[in-house]
């Protein structure tokens, strides 16, 4: 039933770069687009799951929609009480959409594999497959729990103007923490937080240090997701009809673990 819920602003992917010199090489041709350099970026782990968007109406957690064709996905609100990180109530009474990923850590793959043959299942090949399954089975004789790592905050249409405004204005990494006040999970509860960077050599050094940690993470990545982080910065940049321009994926390569 993809196709159900249209997404009120396109969920977009991302252009990706596989080397430090087509990294440089994106930073330069976004520096000629906006007419001078990025002003600062914000570098945060490629989480390896599904995207979703986490409807809150006055606080309390009201739909679940996946990214299905960007422009509309599929209403999985059944699944709410299984994702942690996701609150039924927020810090505060607002009206706004997280956007994350929902994924299932080393630990909560293997319970699911646990609880899915005792109950006659086959093994799930890995946890991105295994949180797919589980985050869109309905009717299922038992639930296993995923986790969301929030990525981004947006206005609905019923958001207080004030609000809405601010939500425009606010540079990415206010909003992750925007995103953590409220009471949801974000990146910053991992040994790989998101962090901001001045230039692209200090972007660098941060990809080394998530790749180092990566073997150690309890969850998958693919890549490192590198965002111009002030609103002004992305706004000049805007978007192609795939992926924003103000943001590239550094993938990683495909551990073995993940090839099946
Ligand atoms: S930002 C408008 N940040 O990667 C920007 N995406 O290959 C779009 N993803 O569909 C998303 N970790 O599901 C963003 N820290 C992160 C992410 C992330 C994983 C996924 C997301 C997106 C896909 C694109």
């Amino acid at each position: 039933m993809e196709g159900d819920v249209p997404h009120t602003v396109a969920m977009l992917s991302l252009d990706n770069v596989f080397s430090p010199e087509e990294f440089t090489a994106w930073t330069a041709s976004l520096a000629r687009r906006i007419g001078h350099e990025v002003e600062r970026f914000s570098v945060e782990p490629k989480l390896d799951g599904l995207a979703i968007a986490a409807r809150y109406t006055r606080g309390r957690l009201r739909r679940l929609i996946t990214r299905g064709d960007g422009t509309a996905g599929e209403d999985v609100s059944h699944a709410m009480g299984t994702v942690e990180g996701l609150p039924q109530e927020l810090a505060e009474p607002v009206t706004v959409e997280v956007r994350g990923e929902v994924l299932m850590t080393t630990a909560q793959f293997e319970h699911a594999n646990e609880v899915r043959t005792a109950h006659g299942g086959q093994l799930f090949a890995n946890p991105r497959s295994a949180a797919a399954g589980s985050l869109r089975a309905r009717d299922r004789a038992y639930t296993v729990p995923m986790t969301f790592f929030g990525y981004g905050l947006l206005p609905l249409a019923d958001t207080e103007p004030a609000l809405a405004g601010q939500l425009g204005e606010l540079a990415h990494s206010d909003l992750m923490a925007q995103v953590a006040a409220y009471g949801v999970n974000t990146t910053a509860t991992t040994p790989v937080p998101g962090v901001t960077a001045e230039t692209a050599e200090q972007v660098m050094a941060r990809v080394k240090e998530i790749a180092a940690l990566r073997a150690e993470l309890p969850f998958g990545i693919d890549g490192i997701v590198i965002k111009a982080d002030l609103a002004a910065d992305q706004q000049a940049a805007g978007s192609g009809t795939r992926a924003p321009r103000w943001a590239i994926a550094y993938k990683l390569p495909v551990l073995p673990q993940n090839q099946s």
